[in-house]
């Protein structure tokens, strides 16, 4: 198994990987709405603000994970939030997914990220380090429908002072049916 930056990797193989993942979980609607979101981040994305790491076992894409930069207007610190995150309907449950996540943290932290943000499952996101915050620690771009979803992690010491807002996410994510 390789882990790389997508650089070789053509953006059609990741949008279909996404689309076909989620529409295997959570039906076609979802799946063409997360694909159509990869699709989005990986070209209207400029390329500081993005990060995209790859699983390849052989020639075959088998997981893939998405971060974009969060701008907080009165906070010099850099924040990234990840997502979305998928591996292969076939090769799910071997760990590729928390290779993943755990390599684009590691990539984000020598890269010098401050925080990782995420909005997802906390018993999942939980493995790998990220622990719910509030509103308050961390302004959303939008009113979250599922504030118990919201995570972080710092990546430089030990805590995460509030975040001072107002927050900005990459134009991809700055739809409310997002968040
Ligand atoms: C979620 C996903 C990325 C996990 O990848 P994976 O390679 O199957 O996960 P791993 O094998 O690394 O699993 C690690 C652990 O997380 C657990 N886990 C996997 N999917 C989970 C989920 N949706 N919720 C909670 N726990 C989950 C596994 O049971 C495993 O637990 P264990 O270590 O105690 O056995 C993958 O299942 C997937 O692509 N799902 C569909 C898309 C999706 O839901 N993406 C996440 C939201 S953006």
């Amino acid at each position: 198994m390789e882990f790389s930056q997508a650089v070789d990797v053509p953006a059609r193989e990741i949008v279909d990987l996404f689309t076909a993942t989620f529409t295997a979980s959570e039906g076609a609607a979802e799946g063409s709405a997360i694909g159509a979101l990869a699709d989005d981040l990986l070209t209207t994305t400029p390329d500081g603000d993005l990060f995209t790491i790859c699983a390849k076992d052989g020639a075959a894409l088998v997981g893939c994970i998405i971060f974009s930069r969060l701008t907080y207007a009165k906070d010099n610190r850099t924040v990234f939030v990840l997502g979305p995150v998928a591996v292969g309907t076939d090769r799910q449950g071997e760990g590729i997914g928390q290779r993943l996540l755990n390599r684009g943290l590691a990539e984000l932290r020598a890269a010098g990220v401050d925080v990782a943000l995420t909005y997802g499952d906390p018993g999942y996101y939980g493995k790998v380090g990220f622990r719910q915050i509030s509103e308050e620690t961390a302004a959303a771009p939008f009113k979250l429908q599922y504030p118990h979803g919201w995570l972080a992690q710092p990546l430089r010491g030990a805590e995460i002072p509030p975040l001072a807002g107002p927050v900005r996410c990459v134009a991809a994510f700055n739809k409310p049916e997002f968040w």
